[in-house]
């Protein structure tokens, strides 16, 4: 089939408002949207600024009146509790509407915070949708973070409640959630009024007089008054969540979303990117704290009637690289979602696809990939072992949704390798010089979006409209700036070289090294520090910290090293995936002091370099080499 992507963009081009306001029937609206797109709204602009809806009622309710109540709407999937289960959708809309007027209860109204600290369990779920039901801003914090970084966003999100489960399970180990919550809150400013705890039978959580609740004690005597809360009118433009996100900083970015722009840009890409029908199951390999299990776990399976999947378990290791195939062939998978971390790690397990073969994933069509660069071998690789399309996408946390991919939806295009293929309908993709010039078709740019961003991206930082436009909108005046940089070819195929900042992408997972070299300054004996992002085999991209340590410590290195790794792991958390730090004498920099990340990283990476014009001595360079080989790097 030829594909209708080339009409379908350039009808967006020719009159972008037409073309929300039909994708925005998708919706079901309390009052449908009168006027499209507000230039002079916000920061940058609103979508739907007059319309109201609720996001709970068009991922349940209308569903459950429509007649698919008995269809699942959740499959738990968890090779870590040996189990599987299932909700329908009126299972789900009861346990909702219930846990809704369980957060009512405790004074949680609209507008309010609450914050998630939760592992891939459909309770994760299930206190979402119930914060969007009555109009709650729900803020989901990675499990995989430390005390600090739930603290800090603690007091940036001011949540009225939390919302935790008493551990999070992992291959070797089961994590104790609720001390880390615990010593975040008290860490914290910002103190939440209650905090809900879902206990798990691995591991039950001391809860602290006044202030913890039983979750499924607060459910039990809700259910047995019959207490259910409805679903609140909220505006299009109210936030739906905040989404913290790693910037340049140790200060993570809280990427704001709103209700309306988001529905109907999700609703647009199931159909016309992903091509999944309602009914079909599709499966986001991801987690509930990052915006890909945002947007793809949580919201929009469901919002179109499809089924999703919660899992709870590697790709790897539970119990082994046929994990994937067991559970698409087990519940009929029809799209998987996933980051290239993950195939590389099946990969290397299970090169010739044995594991594959044991299984009948015949429903299976296609395998997304997205969060990080899917390498040219990896991708033919999997194409060639699992004979399905491979297909790459680009986005951000910022964006909400894919800006550049193969829309599947509207008939395949062409694959080109190393390419997430060509921006979806909304997404005006230039690639500027530093001046702000388009360069040629093929040359290395930085990759902006043309102003407005179309539904579904962020329309501001949660109450910070000031870095909203210092981080994105003042580089390049007129549009935002996505911080890749990449090429867009003659036929429009975009390429993505990596990150024009100081952030590195670690099995799929975004992390700020500027944020890890705060943290190891604190360290007494460390007079300077540069944190890069060294090539990994399976992760893409691991973080490696060089450390000059101050005058006169006379300290074993090594053991200030190994102080090093475990500051990052207890103040950033084990997602950081800090394993290296190496002492040195001297870090390479320019005349003006700053320090050559970008060479120290082609150093490491083994890849060729010029010596930098400004360089203040070019013997340093030869210093971090050294240092590397040392350990065999
Ligand atoms: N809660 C607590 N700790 C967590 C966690 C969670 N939810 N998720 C991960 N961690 C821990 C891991 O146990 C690991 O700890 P360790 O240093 O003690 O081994 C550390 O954080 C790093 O995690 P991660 O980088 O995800 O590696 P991993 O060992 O868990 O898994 C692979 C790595 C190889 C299995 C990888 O292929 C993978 O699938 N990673 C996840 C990719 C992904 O889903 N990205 C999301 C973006 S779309
Ligand atoms: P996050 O906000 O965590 O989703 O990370 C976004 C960043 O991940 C982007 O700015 C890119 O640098 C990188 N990224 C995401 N998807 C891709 C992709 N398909 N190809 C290359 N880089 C990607």
């Amino acid at each position: 089939m030829a594909s209708r992507y080339a009409e379908v963009y350039a009808r967006w081009q020719a009159d972008p408002e037409a073309f929300w306001e039909e994708a925005a029937r998708a919706v079901e609206w309390m009052a449908p949207p009168a006027r499209i797109f507000h230039a002079d709204a916000g920061v940058h602009g609103r979508w739907f600024p007059d319309a109201t809806l609720n996001a709970c009622f068009n991922l349940l309710d209308r569903h459950v009146r429509d007649g698919r109540g008995q269809q699942v709407a959740i499959i738990h999937d968890s090779p870590l509790q040996g189990f599987s289960k299932c909700l329908t959708y009126a299972e789900v809309l009861h346990e909702v509407e219930t846990l809704a007027a369980v957060f009512v209860a405790h004074g949680v109204t609209k507008g309010d915070r609450v914050l998630l600290y939760m592992p891939m369990v459909p309770e994760a779920l299930i206190g979402m949708y119930a914060c969007a039901r009555i109009g709650a801003i729900h803020s989901v914090v990675f499990g995989g973070f430390a005390a600090k970084e739930l603290a800090t966003r603690i007091d940036d999100a001011a949540p009225k409640m939390v919302l935790a489960a008493s551990c999070g399970l992992e291959p070797n180990r089961v994590i104790a959630y609720k001390p880390l919550l615990d010593a975040a809150i008290a860490l914290a400013t910002h103190k939440p009024d209650a905090v809900l705890v879902l206990q798990r039978l691995q591991l039950e959580a001391s809860l602290v007089e006044g202030r913890d609740l039983d979750w499924a004690h607060e459910v039990a005597a809700a259910k047995r008054e019959g207490r259910v809360a409805g679903c609140v009118e909220m505006q299009a433009t109210d936030p739906l969540y905040i989404l913290y996100t790693s910037g340049t900083t140790g200060v993570p970015k809280g990427v704001v979303r709103d209700t309306g722009g988001y529905l109907v840009a999700l609703a647009w890409s199931m159909r016309g990117l992903y091509d999944i029908a309602p009914g079909e199951v599709f499966w986001t390999a991801s987690d509930v704290g990052w915006v890909v299990g945002h947007s793809y776990i949580v919201y929009a399976p469901l919002l179109i009637g499809a089924t999703t999947l919660v899992y709870e378990g590697k790709p790897i290791g539970t119990p082994d690289a046929g994990a994937f195939w067991r559970v698409c062939a087990e519940h009929k998978v029809v799209s998987l979602f996933t980051a290239p971390t993950a195939l590389r790690a099946i990969k290397k397990d299970d090169p010739g696809g044995v594991h594959f073969e044991k299984h009948n994933t015949s429903p299976l069509r296609a395998l997304f990939l997205a969060g990080e660069r899917a390498d040219a071998n990896t991708v033919d690789w999997a194409r060639d072992t699992y004979g399905l399309p491979i297909i790459d996408h680009w986005w951000q946390t910022e964006t909400g949704w894919a800006i550049a991919g193969n829309p599947v939806g509207l008939g395949m295009l062409p694959i080109k390798p190393g390419s997430p293929t060509v921006p979806m309908p909304g997404f005006a993709l230039e690639a500027l010089d530093d001046a702000g010039n388009p360069v040629p078709p093929g040359t290395m740019g930085s990759l902006v979006i043309k102003l407005p961003m179309p539904p579904g991206c962020l329309p501001t930082l949660w109450k910070n409209d000031a870095r909203m436009r210092d981080s994105y909108l003042t580089a390049f005046p007129g549009s935002y700036n996505t911080s890749d940089s990449g090429a867009i070819d003659a036929d429009g195929y975009v390429f993505i070289l990596g990150r024009t900042d100081d952030i590195i992408n670690c099995a799929g997972h975004r992390l700020s090294t500027g944020g890890m070299e705060e943290v190891l300054a604190g360290h007494p004996d460390v007079a300077e520090c540069a944190v890069i992002g060294m090539k990994d085999a399976i992760k893409g991209e691991a973080p490696c910290g060089f450390l000059v340590l101050k005058a006169g410590v006379m300290r074993d290195h090594g053991a200030i090293e190994a102080e090093a790794v475990s500051m990052i792991r207890d103040a950033i958390g084990p997602v950081a995936s800090f394993k290296l730090a190496i002492a040195v004498d001297r870090l390479p920099k320019t005349r003006s002091g700053k320090i050559l990340r970008g060479t120290m990283k082609k150093i490491a990476d083994h890849d060729a370099y010029a010596m930098p014009a400004t360089i203040e001595d070019p013997a340093t360079l030869d210093t971090i080499a050294a240092a590397l080989r040392g350990r065999g790097l």
